[in-house]
Order: C-alpha cells, then structure tokens, then sequence
C-alpha cells in the first residue's frame, strides 16, 4: 500500500454541488443504487481490483469503430457498468439518441433539431426532416465547397489581378474557429504546405495584424465563417480585413478575395460578399458540432475534397457505433457513464484529455466548447435547477509536455482528475502520403521518427500505470497513492478519419452525459449576458459620461479611460 491517503480516494457523500429540487434523475432507484455503490467502492483501489481479477484488462478493453480503448484502469467493477448502463435506460438514452438522429426537435428551447449527424450521412441516403430531404442539401453544399476548394488547390480560383491564392485567412470564433483550426493543425502533415493558412479568431487587433504580416493581398483569400453572420468579433475582424485589401486593390476586389460561410444570405449579401460564393449549412447544425458542415471549407482545401470525405467517413463509423452498439459496449456511451460516475459519485471536478500527438494540440480546447458550452448548465431541460453537479471542467494539453508541467498535481496532488490518454500506434511522419512530413531524407528520418514514437509511447504506457498503481515509499513525499483513473484510447494512426472519429466520439460522450442529465445540450444561452453588457460599456469607454454599473465596474471602466488611447479618426 502506498502512504498517503489523498482526499480524492473517498466517494462523494452527497450527490454533488448545487441545491434545489433536483432533476428526476436524481430520484431514480437507479441513482440511489449507484450512491450506495459509490459507497462500498471507497475501499477499494485499482491494485486490489487487478490482482483479484487476471482477466480484468482483456474484458474491459473494447475495439470498435477504429478505436482500442481500454476501461480497465477505473475504479469500476461489472457492477458498477451494470449500474450505470441502468441510469442510461432509466434516463431514456437510446430513445433519445434515436431520436437525435431522427431529426426530432431535441433542441427544445431553440425548436430546432440537431442534425450535426445527418451532415456526414453518405451520398444517397435519405432523412427528410419538416419535408426537406437534408442529406441530399448536405451534399450540394459539400460539392460545392468541393468544386471551390479544388480550383484554389489548381490555382484556378484567382484573385483580382489574376494570380492563384497563395494564403488563406479564415475569420471565425467559437465553433466557427475551433473546429478548422484545430483540424487543420491536427491534419497539417495532409495538407498542401505551399499553401499558408491563418485562423483569426479574437477581436484583439494583433490576431489579424499578425495574420496579415507578409501576406500579399493579390494572393489572399479570407473565409468569413458565422453561423449567424451576427458575431461582432467576426464581423470586426471581417470589415477590418476588407479595408486591409480594398486599400490596396479597391472595393472592387472585394468579391474575388472574401467567401462567406454562414447560415445568413442576407448577412451576407449587406456584407459586399456574393451570394454565389456563400457556403451555407443549417440551424440544426450547432456552431460546437460544425466542423464536418461548410465551416470545415478552410480543412477542405488544406487536405482536399477526397480526404475530406474520409474525415467525414470516419466520423460516420462511430455515428453508427454509437446506434447500434450495445450501451455496455459502446464506446461514448461507457465514456459518458464514466464521466457520470466520477462527477456525480466521486465529486471529480475536471477531466484531463491528453493526446500523445503533438499535432492534437488544440484538441483539448476544442473539446473544451464542445463539451463546457453543451453541458456547463445547472437547470434541467424542463427549466428546473438539477441540484447535481454537471459538465465537467474540460482541460489537457498533449503528453510529454504536460508531464513536465501539470502531471505532478495528477501524481500527487489532492483532486480526483479522470484522464483521457489518446495515442497512435503509428507515428504521423510515415503516415502522410502527401505533406512534407515524408518528403525528408529518407530512411534515417523514418528511423528517427520510430525512435521518438516510441519514447513517446513508452511515456503514454508508463503514465496511465503509474496513475492506476503509484508507488509505496516510507518517505511520504515520494509515495505516489495511485487509483487514478484514465481511460486509454489508442488508434493506428492520427489521419483525417481518425480526427473525425475522436470528434464525434466525444460528441456522443457529451450527449450521452446531457441526456442522463435532461439537459439540453444545444443551446448556449450562458454566453449572452457577457456580450449585453459589452455592447453597452463599449461606447462608455471613449465619453466622459458618469457610469452606472457597481463600484468595481465604474471604477476599473475609470482607470481604462484615463489611460486610454483615442481611436483614431
Ligand atoms: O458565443 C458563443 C457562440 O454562439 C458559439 O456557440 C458559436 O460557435 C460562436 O459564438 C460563433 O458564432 P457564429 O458562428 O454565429 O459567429
């Protein structure tokens, strides 16, 4: 046994944060069973749980829809999947799903169905929702993003004064930003390298300077992605970037160098941008859940329309996992209830996702909106307080670089923090046939390339060990307690399907958790009063008017004015 004995080794007593009524979940039997379950866990750890069960690993390991993912090292028995699996069918979780993929208007605050599905459906098949038959929409859209993307891959798609782009600006934020960035650095050994791509994404003026630094506007093409073409980042991003090239090229220009990818036509007409280069997508596709619509268009002339279709085609693998596969076998699902199980039961606050690929980087800050803007809500989608804990803190940054950093708090520290350990058993480098990844010199650099990955994943097996087992030492201060929960999901390697089968692994993850938590998952009316109150501050900072917010606000907005610089005229 190991010395110390961290906080985080007891199960929560009550069921989590918050007060209220609670949601009807919480009332279930199948609740109650769990917290009793939680209960008689307490005691046990993951080196007990080992060595009474030899064939522990081998049946809590799964392989399905490309993945190998490996359940073992939690502090879970066949009980507790019995009895989680029991709180999903309780909670109604495959009606709901189906009914998700059905096109019913599961979105109930908004009225608007969630069909982020339908957007990776193959070519031919049918789901007619309210009379329009999306899939056959899905697939206009994508060959005409198709079309566009490969005459800017051929230099075909000019600018104004008749060269081919040479750099490519998409303007963005939220989901209109995370998606393709995060795609695109994950898929850049896929990508054309002669062809630069920048993602601005924050109002702050230095994210489009810095972009614009060395760019050409006679070879720019800038993406103006909004869902609602409403987002005043975006749109001050946008307008700045017209005046950067119609200073140089005129106003005339406009329409060769800006496309517009937006639900809104009208927007973006007003904009000065033309319609027949708007990329459209539809209300029931959430900005968190759109990076397989026309937001993805920056990614599709990065790889091209074919790997495009693979990133889609993975994506759709774990969409029909996740249909058909039994709840005790399904990957998101055992992922959700597991998250279910360490935030209700345990009282974890935050999950960790640590991909050991240095290409997966902004990963964990895509699955941060995708996760904390879909379940971060404490009423129930009937409108009543939960009175339990839900969505998690999302964080993470790839391994090894967090072992240096952060790893020493999982060790050691006192918080219960469940992992997601992603790895590939290939290393990118051999993998791309296309990037310039493959293009060095030859056999020593894929040697090379070996010897790091293995070292890497030589740190990715010893990590999850040490969590689950510790290490006893007389010396309390080099002790490591162990029974740390991770979960080990390992593919063969990070191409475009595999990117979109963790994407959508971890969509159904988050579903799965909002549906045994009734909440609705889609909407995110927790980011409005933030940007209220902005729109009115914003023209009190240039006046002398008297303020009327509290105190603080008045006075810090005070400090801002004297020091502030004038805009210029
Ligand atoms: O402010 C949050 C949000 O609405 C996100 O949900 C969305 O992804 C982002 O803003 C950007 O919205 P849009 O694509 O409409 O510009």
């Amino acid at each position: 046994m190991s010395a110390d004995a961290p906080s985080n080794s007891a199960p929560a007593t009550a069921t989590g944060s918050g007060s209220g009524s609670g949601s009807a979940i919480d009332g279930s039997a199948e609740w109650s069973a769990l917290v009793e379950h939680a209960a008689t866990m307490g005691g046990t750890n993951l080196q007990t749980l080992f060595a009474d069960d030899p064939a522990r690993a081998a049946r809590l390991t799964i392989e399905a829809a490309g993945f190998h993912v490996d359940f073992s090292k939690h502090r879970v028995t066949d009980q507790t999947i019995e009895l989680l699996v029991a709180l999903a069918e309780q909670a109604g979780l495959a009606t709901r799903r189906d009914a998700m993929f059905a096109g019913d208007p599961i979105n109930t605050s908004e009225g608007r169905a969630v069909l982020h599905t339908a957007l990776r459906r193959a070519r031919g098949d049918s789901l007619v929702v309210d009379g329009t038959e999306v899939v056959a929409d899905v697939h206009r859209v994508l060959d005409q993003m198709a079309t566009f993307a490969s005459a800017v891959r051929r230099g075909d798609w000019t600018g104004a004064t008749g060269k081919p782009i040479e750099t490519v600006v998409n303007i963005g934020i939220g989901g209109s930003d995370l998606g393709p960035s995060m795609a695109q650095h994950a898929l850049r050994p896929y990508a054309r390298r002669d062809l630069a791509f920048h993602f601005v994404s924050n109002i702050d003026p230095v994210a489009l300077h810095e972009a614009l630094i060395g760019a050409d506007p006679e070879t720019t093409l800038f993406i103006i992605a909004s869902k609602t073409f409403g987002t005043i980042e975006t749109l001050t991003n946008a307008r700045s970037a017209r005046s950067w090239l119609a200073d140089v090229l005129g106003s005339e220009a406009v329409p060769h160098h800006f496309v517009a990818v937006s639900t809104n036509a009208e927007r973006v007409s007003d904009f000065g941008i033309d319609t027949n280069n708007m990329f459209g997508f539809w209300d029931w596709v959430g900005g968190r859940y759109s990076v397989g619509s026309a937001i993805g268009l920056s990614l599709m002339i990065a790889i091209g329309p074919n790997r495009f279709d693979d990133f889609l085609a993975g994506m759709r693998e774990v969409d029909d996992h996740f249909r058909t596969a039994p709840l005790d076998r399904n990957l998101p699902v055992l992922m959700g209830l597991l998250g279910i199980w360490y935030t209700n039961f345990w009282g974890a606050q935050s999950h960790a996702v640590l991909p050991y690929a240095d290409h997966l980087a902004r990963f964990p800050a895509y699955l941060q909106q995708l996760d904390m803007e879909s379940n971060g809500k404490g009423v129930d989608g009937e409108g009543r307080w939960v009175g339990h804990a839900t969505g998690p803190i999302v964080w993470g940054e790839p391994g090894t670089n967090g072992q240096h950093a952060f790893y020493q708090l999982l060790h050691q520290g006192t918080h219960l923090v469940p992992a997601d350990f992603i790895g590939f058993t290939e290393p990118l480098t051999t993998a791309a046939d296309g990037g310039a990844a493959d293009q060095g010199d030859g056999a020593s650099e894929l040697s090379s390339a070996a010897a790091h990955h293995d070292q890497l994943m030589a740190n990715f097996f010893a990590q999850t060990e040490a969590l689950a087992f510790g290490r006893s030492h007389d010396d309390p201060q080099r002790a490591f307690s162990g029974n740390r929960p991770t979960t080990t999901i390992l593919g063969e390697r990070l191409d475009p399907a595999m990117l979109g089968r963790l994407i959508a692994l971890y969509e159904h993850k988050v579903f799965t958790m909002g549906a045994i938590w009734n909440i609705n998952s889609f909407d995110q009316f927790g980011v409005e009063l933030g940007k209220m109150l902005a729109t009115a501050i914003e023209p009190e900072l240039s006046t002398d008017d008297p303020l009327g917010h509290d105190s603080s606000t008045n006075a810090l907005i005070e400090h801002y004015r004297a020091s502030r610089r004038p805009t210029p005229s």
